[in-house]
């Protein structure tokens, strides 16, 4: 997705009452899921990967001293950068994929690594791999992670219709046993890629390496009203855990 697509998409955010609902239940879910792995006292570090412009980042600042945010986009990584406090969060401009991601953090490991919205770009399987070997270099053995994920229901017609109130459109081209591929688009930006990955899938990919479990987002949704007047099944999971070395601990 190029740059002023993603500029497009925080337009979209913030452009009526219906979509504010549907970010406010999002934020609100993404909070508990770091609720879950959060120690007593706070983590030294956290880092979002695909931070956006930083909002969700910014939250982080509640659990833990010091942030970083890594995104591709230089627009998005700039809003992050004028709307953040120098002194204790650092947004970096990089692919979390790309080989020299690690140097620019100066080879730094994290408590907790966190991704909203991110593995739903990544359109191989491949890059899931890569995804999962990156986040084990990023953290501390006692580490923890919390992706917000879109869920099965994110591709079912009930939600393209529910969606489509918002300004949003979605195409589904080819399901799979492990993920849907298709195209979405928002207040009529270009049409953009995108694979909603089984979040059961995802969960057997990380089981080898981490504790897994998924918050009640439901019940979230019930007690939020989070999404207007729209009761749908909510269209993203929350995904948390700790690395297998500190299991006992969960
Ligand atoms: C839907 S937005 C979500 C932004 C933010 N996490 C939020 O929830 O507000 C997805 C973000 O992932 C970023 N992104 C997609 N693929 C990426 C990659 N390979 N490396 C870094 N950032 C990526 C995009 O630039 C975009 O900002």
């Amino acid at each position: 997705m190029n740059d002023d697509n993603w500029k497009d998409y925080q337009r979209f955010k913030i452009s009526n009452q219906d979509v504010n609902a549907y970010y406010d239940l999002v934020r609100t879910a993404f909070i508990k899921g770091v609720e879950k792995v959060s120690p007593p006292s706070k983590f030294s570090n956290a880092i979002d990967l695909g931070c956006g412009s930083g909002e969700l980042t910014q939250e982080l600042l509640k659990y833990a001293d010091l942030i970083t945010g890594v995104d591709s986009s230089p627009k998005l990584i700039q809003l992050a950068q004028q709307t953040s406090d120098p002194m204790k969060s650092n947004f970096v401009l990089s692919d979390v994929l790309d080989q020299g991601f690690f140097s620019l953090l100066n080879e730094e490991r994290f408590d907790l690594v966190t991704a909203a919205w991110l593995h739903n770009h990544l359109l191989h399987e491949t890059e899931q791999h890569q995804l999962l070997k990156r986040i084990l270099d990023l953290l501390n053995p006692e580490g923890a992670f919390v992706f917000l994920i879109p869920s099965s229901a994110f591709a079912s017609p009930r939600t393209q219709s529910f969606i489509a109130k918002l300004g949003w459109k979605q195409a589904w081209l080819e399901e799979s046993y492990h993920c849907s591929k298709g195209v979405y688009s928002f207040s009529d930006s270009d049409w953009v890629e995108m694979n909603v990955w089984q979040p059961m899938w995802l969960a057997d990919l990380y089981m080898k390496d981490f504790s897994v479990n998924f918050l009640d987002v439901k019940a979230i949704s019930l007690s939020h009203r989070g999404m207007g007047d729209s009761l749908i099944e909510p269209p993203f999971d929350v995904m948390f855990g700790h690395r297998k070395e500190s299991i006992n601990k969960v």
